[in-house]
């Protein structure tokens, strides 16, 4: 079977490309020509990831999935949220946006968040859901320099290190899109025996 992945981060490709078995063929958006950017009006990430996907789907008439992540504050009823990557305005900027967290949460004592990615699954029209979460809390300063976005100020529960300190595998293996891609693999690997 071929299956787009509605995103051209080659990265993101190739680590869900290694888990799949080969009679699923996984390609990019360039890969069927798709070349503009897919729309992201919705207002949250279950809306956003189903109208990648539907995108995808309906334009190219090729099976695919999408993803779309957020980064939910409690004592912030849940921003950034669907609004993460451009928090603190356009072009997007990592720093930014960190800074204004912080800044929002300047006198939170509740520093309680979580990550959430949600993945649509498009096959022959049916379509499924698949979320991932991982839960934390936000540090008072950054620390550490891998990963990208908020990285640097989001320990995971029952760890020592924020995401920046932690070496891609690491992260990976506890993660919010870590957890969502691996039900979303589970569910393919059922189609391709
Ligand atoms: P996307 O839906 O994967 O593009 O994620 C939207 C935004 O959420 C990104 O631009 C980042 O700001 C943030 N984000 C998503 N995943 C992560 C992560 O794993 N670590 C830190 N920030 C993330």
């Amino acid at each position: 079977m071929r299956l787009c992945f509605a995103t051209n981060n080659v990265k993101k490709l190739g680590e869900i490309r290694a888990l799949l078995d080969r009679s699923i063929q996984l390609v990019s958006l360039a890969d069927i020509g798709c070349h503009e950017e897919l729309p992201e009006t919705q207002n949250t990430l279950e809306g956003n990831s189903q109208q990648k996907a539907r995108y995808v789907y309906q334009n190219y008439q090729t099976n695919c999935f999408a993803d779309d992540t957020g980064l939910e504050v409690f004592s912030l009823d849940g921003e950034p949220g669907v609004y993460s990557a451009r928090y603190a305005g356009v072009p997007k900027d990592d720093g930014a946006n960190m800074d204004l967290l912080l800044k929002k949460m300047k006198a939170d004592t509740d520093r309680m968040a979580q990550f959430r990615t949600v993945i649509t699954l498009i096959i022959d029209r049916e379509e499924w859901q698949f979320e991932g979460i991982v839960k934390g809390r936000i540090l008072e300063k950054g620390r550490g320099s891998q990963g990208f976005g908020y990285d640097p100020i989001f320990q995971p529960l029952g760890y020592s290190q924020s995401f920046a300190q932690m070496d891609m595998g690491k992260k990976n293996s506890i993660s919010h899109r870590g957890i969502a891609v691996n039900k979303l693999v589970k569910h393919l690997l059922g189609f391709s025996t």
